[in-house]
């Protein structure tokens, strides 16, 4: 009897922790900070149930593709978020909102980013970890350099996996923005754009001057030639008038 009891409140205390703690994780203090660790845990997307009052999440090699805005809403106190070793692809506006003022270090290392709006990060304080994802190399990833406070020491590890440019391949990006502006290059095909239209107006209007002067030019002559062809008394003083208005 004492046995069964005793199985029996094993089994329900294995089914409780079960539900209320995300499988594949476990709980640990670190430095007396509530730690969570689901690495390696097969995690296809974040979960759902992570304590409110974790300051440690590892969540690092699994399987997550995508970040939802949102994602880590109700996690206030987190202070660092390891999503390293995953497959993300994708990540929302807003993904980390509700992270923004405790977060100190966020790692996004080896993933699959190859582009990513710099709104993502928009108000994050983090320090970050970009390194090792197949990034394209073109104005939105420099735009998003300007904006991500990036981990020290780990600028190196952007590398253009693809770029407008064959010769950047393989290069770190930061290395390349120290010598040329990604995003020049778009504006001044916009300027010239701009040239292009305003020469097209000039060019209009002046044809239009001048086709304008040479009509005018032919009613002048004309009237001049009908005058002429008049008796010439009544044409002297229809002549000086039209002189005075020509004039
Ligand atoms: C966590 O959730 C509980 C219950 O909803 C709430 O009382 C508590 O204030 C939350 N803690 C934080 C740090 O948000
Ligand atoms: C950033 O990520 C790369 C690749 O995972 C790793 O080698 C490097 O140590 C990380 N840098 C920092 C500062 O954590």
């Amino acid at each position: 009897m004492w046995v069964l009891l005793q199985s029996f409140v094993l089994i329900a205390f294995c089914f409780h922790s079960a539900t209320t703690f995300p499988k594949g994780c476990y709980h640990a203090e670190e430095n007396g900070y509530k730690t969570i660790r689901c690495s390696n845990a097969q995690l296809v997307e974040i979960p759902k149930d992570i304590p409110n009052d974790t300051r440690k999440l590892f969540l690092d090699f699994n399987h997550i593709t995508f970040l939802p805005h949102d994602a880590f809403r109700n996690l206030p106190l987190l202070l660092e978020l390891d999503l390293s070793h995953n497959a993300i692809t994708r990540m929302e506006i807003g993904a980390f909102r509700g992270l923004l003022e405790n977060l100190h270090s966020l790692d996004l290392s080896s993933n699959k980013l190859v582009s990513v709006n710099k709104d993502v990060f928009s108000n994050l304080k983090a320090k970050v970890n970009l390194s090792s994802n197949p990034w394209l190399c073109d104005c939105k990833l420099q735009e998003l350099i300007g904006k991500v406070d990036l981990m020290v020491g780990s600028s190196g590890g952007i590398v253009c996996d693809s770029s407008a440019q064959e010769e950047h391949v393989g290069k770190p990006f930061l290395q390349l923005i120290t010598d040329m502006d990604f995003c020049s290059v778009y504006k001044r095909t916009t300027d010239i754009a701009m040239l292009v239209t305003m020469f097209g107006w000039f060019a209009m209007v002046i044809s239009y001057l001048v086709y304008y002067v040479r009509q005018n030019q032919e009613d002048a002559r004309r009237h001049l030639e009908y005058l002429k062809s008049l008796p010439s008394k009544q044409r002297k003083s229809e002549e000086s008038s039209t002189i005075s208005t020509v004039v």
